[in-house]
């Protein structure tokens, strides 16, 4: 089983989450492209809209025909499908490897359940070895390094990278984030900071894992 084939299972089995009728949440990465893709194809005509959280998803989802809605329209949503770069076995998440963090985090507050998919490889014990991605004001760049350092961490501006919003992230290389309650809200008090991709305080509440053996999931 190639990780690729992992993704696309996970991502299968996320469609029986999606209600005829709904609008949902859809997140950003190649595990979702493939949930985008099964979903126009197996949900073709039943879903009423989708709430998108990066520019590249919403494009794939209009170039299947399926509406996308600004979240302001929609309200809540009753689900939220996306992947991650890390997840403990709290659904703790680090988020955020595509740059679509803040987004992502906005639309997984906005609706009741969240299902993340990801291949077997992103459960770990313990967050951080993948580096944590923060999306900053440019000005503020310098300003919230200097903190994120005084956190222990190594930050390093993403070269080239322009978010959706318009500013700029840092991956914070070498943490081992043992209370990711703790810090996400530190990270979050960090004047200049927009979003951290610390997924802690609203983490996922079910994670379908594509395995060599099928699909296992984690429930909170
Ligand atoms: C984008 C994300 C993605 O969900 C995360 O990077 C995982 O991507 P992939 O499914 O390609 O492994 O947070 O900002």
């Amino acid at each position: 089983m190639t990780p690729d084939d992992k993704k696309r299972n996970a991502a299968e089995a996320a469609i029986d989450y999606v209600k005829p009728g709904s609008t949902i949440g859809v997140g950003t990465g190649s595990t979702v492209n493939y949930f985008i893709d099964l979903l126009a194809d197996k949900m073709a005509g039943k879903i009423t809209a989708a709430v998108s959280s990066s520019e590249a998803s919403s494009e794939r989802l209009r170039g299947h025909g399926i509406a996308v809605i600004d979240l302001n329209e929609a309200g809540g949503l009753d689900l939220y499908v996306d992947g991650a770069d890390e997840s403990n076995h709290q659904l703790q998440l680090i988020k955020g490897g595509g740059g679509a963090l803040t987004r992502e985090k906005i639309v997984a507050a906005a609706s009741a359940v969240f299902v993340c998919i990801a291949d077997d490889s992103k459960l770990v014990e313990t967050l951080g070895t993948f580096p944590l991605p923060v999306e900053v004001i440019p000005m503020a760049r310098g300003l919230v390094s200097g903190a994120l350092q005084a956190l222990g961490g190594e930050p390093r501006l993403r070269e080239g990278f322009t978010t959706d919003n318009g500013n700029q992230i840092l991956d914070v290389h070498g943490l081992r984030i043992n209370d990711p309650v703790d810090m996400e809200t530190r990270i979050n008090q960090i004047t200049g900071v927009v979003c951290v991709g610390l997924f802690a305080h609203r983490p996922a509440d079910v994670l379908i894992l594509g395995t060599e053996d099928g699909i296992s999931s984690i429930q909170t």
